[in-house]
């Protein structure tokens, strides 16, 4: 039987974490992913950082308190920065979750410090498509996203690692990413994106009526749609 829970959105991250490796979550907050990924034995050993003390010591009570101090270190660290080199070396997955895509691509702009095979977990909650544009631009491929339920939200979920894209650098890749239309998560991801696509469109148009910006917006908008009508 599962042990402790998470919201349908950490655990469909905690879903993406390999089995029996070695996780690093970045911005943890609370930590509840690795003492989830712990308690569940499903890694063999996690380390929760984050930037700030308050989560910090958030995060030091929840692994107390479930009795995981011998496999969940808690670090403070500004992303992969102020993480000790021995460990980054012994990583199999990293986790960056809950936090902006420009944040999260800032945070990987560092990767050539892991180990080559190291597995990325992302859940950008805002401008996923610039993540999208640093893995492509990094050398990282998404091998599967997957979209989730959470409330009256929905949100995405990228892994990725090395390798070499076949894929066309394209608008729609950059905004619906490797998700399949035909799931209803991503059905619904795929829609809303377009739906805050087509409201920036207007914001736009009301200052610039002439905005090439606002132009391109609707035309992704317009191609997002048709795509997850495919679904
Ligand atoms: C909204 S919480 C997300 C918590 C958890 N990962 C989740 O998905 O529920 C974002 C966390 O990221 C941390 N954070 C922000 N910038 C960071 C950075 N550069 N390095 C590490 N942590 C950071 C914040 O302090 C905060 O605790």
């Amino acid at each position: 039987m599962t042990k402790g829970s998470l919201s349908p959105r950490l655990r469909l991250c905690a879903d993406s974490v390999g089995r029996g490796g070695a996780v690093l979550d970045i911005g943890t907050d609370h930590a509840y992913l690795p003492c989830f990924l712990a308690e569940n034995q499903l890694v063999r050993l996690c380390w929760a950082s984050d930037i700030a003390d308050g989560p910090v010591s958030s995060a030091l009570k929840t692994v107390a308190s479930r009795g995981l101090s011998d496999r969940v270190f808690v670090i403070k660290s500004d992303g992969l920065k102020n993480i000790p080199p021995q460990v980054l070396q012994s990583l199999t997955d990293v986790v960056a979750a809950g936090m902006g895509g420009e944040l999260i691509a800032e945070i990987l702009s560092l990767k050539d410090a892991l180990p080559e095979g190291v597995r990325f977990v992302l859940q950008p909650n805002t401008r996923a498509h610039l993540l999208r544009r640093f893995l492509y631009d990094s050398g990282l491929v998404i091998t599967r996203e997957r979209a989730v339920f959470d409330g009256k939200f929905v949100y995405t979920v990228i892994e990725a690692s090395a390798g070499k894209y076949a894929r066309p650098d394209d608008d729609i890749f950059l905004y619906a990413g490797e998700l399949d239309p035909d799931e209803p998560a991503a059905n619904e991801y795929i829609k809303r994106t377009a739906e805050r696509l087509r409201a920036a469109a207007v914001g736009m148009k009301k200052s610039d009526p002439g905005s090439p910006y606002a132009e391109k917006n609707l035309e992704i908008a317009e191609r997002l749609e048709k795509f997850a009508d495919r679904g």
